[in-house]
């Protein structure tokens, strides 16, 4: 039987008019149309026909009748104890139609369409969760649940999970950072709204924001909403170019990058870079900002130190010019909203201003679950079995398009996607056309992909192009199925829009 939210009876709003016509019709048909716009949902515990009857303003024997027929045509049936409810089996009596595929979204979202089971959804950003729920996230919620605070935490986090996030940043991240260097907040995009907050009431005006390009276009998002002015620095096979950086005719306030892995075409920025990067920041009185947002799940070779490590030294043990985004969307669930941020001593204070103006994120029962399964040595457990597991995908990955001469795999040293790169492009129409049509060929199919064109700032030409694709969110079956239909899609557009082909893009 489907479960109702309460046993409480539900509202059944219907006009009934005498001067419209025959009563008990009005009733039929206005209960039919609430249940095929969902407004009743099989289970539902309906009122009593004297109640009813004495809302409506008319006889119970009318309702009585109504609900006769309505039992009659399988909508209604009798509640266990006493009453009326919506039948619960009402879709085996009257079957929903099927959804409609999902549209097709230019970004990347976190949540698969009510068409994904039936389909397979490659786009980026869907951890794997398989396991994640085992006894110390169970138990962890259970007693941050059991034990509800009248008080609320202190404006920079919980200080149990504050020490667990250092615990793992040195642990994970080769970073070595007190507790109180650290802010909880709800996820990357909270904390760079919250940094921009705070370097637009310092500056009087939105800051000049220098961002990788390709790169995370939800990031991005934020820096437009709080009106900063971006600019796009471009990207190589080593990530951010710091002479591009260095070239600009304004500085920057702020930098934006990811390097550990870039995102999305995974390069990890070589020491060399770091330290100039570092030493720009120290030149132009600028700061870095590290997205550190999956790095725990690197599976080849070492993972390599937060860029903070290098900010930091004997002459500077706090840091000056780094602040670090972590998240646990990835390594975790989205489901979570929370993250945090390792900030350098100028601007602790404001951030801690902030978030006890505004109220702590992600909610304290939540701070108080995560820092129960940190403790539990939960996370590093579960990064261990993730790690394991993406690396065999990866090579799932690899090995499907090695036939396949027209695309190249970016090899990710970690993270949940994988770029696949046409290479050999005649030229950058034909190649956006080639990109394009293997999106749309595959959404008919019910196959949905990144496009790598999304990942760049419109407004500058591009010579890359490809797609990126999600390998973590879905089972073994559907990401082989899915691979095998994007090989001979890209197989096949490209055969066709070569120049002796007939060139149908
Ligand atoms: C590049 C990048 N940065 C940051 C994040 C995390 O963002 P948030 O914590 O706001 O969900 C993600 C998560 O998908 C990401 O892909």
């Amino acid at each position: 039987m489907t479960r109702t939210s309460s046993t409480a009876a539900v509202d059944v709003p219907i006009v009934v008019d005498p001067a419209l016509g025959r009563l008990p019709g009005q009733i039929v048909d206005g209960f039919r149309d609430l249940v095929t716009r969902g407004a009743l949902r099989p289970g539902d515990r309906l009122p009593s026909s004297r109640r009813l009857a004495a809302g409506w303003n008319i006889s119970r024997g009318t309702v009585l009748t109504a609900w006769d027929q309505l039992a009659a045509e399988g909508y209604l049936a009798a509640a266990h104890g006493s009453g009326t409810v919506v039948n619960p089996d009402l879709s085996l009596v009257h079957p929903a139609p099927r959804p409609h595929p999902p549209a097709p979204t230019g970004q990347p979202s976190s949540i698969a369409g009510p068409a994904a089971t039936a389909g397979v959804d490659l786009r980026p950003g869907r951890p794997g969760v398989t396991g994640l729920a085992d006894a110390s996230w169970r138990q962890a919620w259970r007693r941050a649940a059991a034990h509800p605070s009248p008080s609320s935490v202190p404006a920079p986090g919980l200080p149990a999970l504050r020490a667990e996030i250092a615990a793992h940043l040195r642990q994970m991240r080769g970073l070595v950072v007190e507790p109180d260097e650290i802010v909880v907040t709800g996820g990357a995009r909270d904390a760079l709204a919250a940094l921009l907050q705070i370097i637009t009431v310092r500056l009087g005006h939105p800051p000049r924001v220098a961002v990788e390009d390709p790169g995370y276009p939800s990031l991005r998002r934020v820096l437009h909403r709080y009106g900063a002015a971006v600019v796009e620095i471009p990207v190589d096979d080593d990530g951010l170019s710091v002479t591009a950086l260095e070239e600009l005719s304004h500085p920057a306030h702020l930098v934006l990058v990811t390097p550990s892995h870039q995102y999305p075409l995974g390069a990890s920025l070589p020491v060399g870079r770091r330290l100039r990067l570092l030493d720009w920041a120290r030149r132009t009185d600028a700061l870095v900002i590290e997205d550190d947002y999956d790095s725990e799940l690197r599976y080849v070779g070492a993972p390599l130190p937060a860029l903070a490590a290098l900010d930091r030294g004997p002459r500077s043990p706090r840091g000056e010019r780094v602040v670090t985004l972590g998240s646990f969307a990835k390594t975790m669930t989205p489901d979570l909203g929370s993250g945090f941020a390792v900030l350098p001593a100028t601007l602790l204070p404001e951030m801690v201003a902030l978030r006890s103006d505004l109220g702590p994120a992600p909610a304290p029962i939540v701070q108080r679950a995560l820092a129960d399964y940190l403790a539990a040595g939960g996370l590093r457990r579960h990064a261990q079995r993730m790690r394991r597991e993406y690396r065999r995908r990866r090579s799932l990955l690899s090995d499907a398009f090695t036939e396949v001469t027209a695309v190249r795999v970016l090899a990710m040293d970690g993270g949940l996607h994988a770029v696949l790169e046409l290479v050999r492009t005649a030229d950058a129409v034909s190649a956006t056309a080639v990109e394009s049509a293997v999106q749309q060929q595959l959404l008919a199919v019910d196959v949905q992909l990144g496009a790598l064109g999304d990942y760049w700032a419109s407004s500058r030409p591009r010579d890359r192009f490809g797609w990126v694709l999600g390998y973590s969110g879905i089972s073994d079956d559907d990401l082989r199925r899915g691979l095998e239909l994007v090989r001979s899609t890209v197989d096949h557009v490209v055969a066709q829009a070569a120049p002796s082909g007939p060139v149908p893009l």
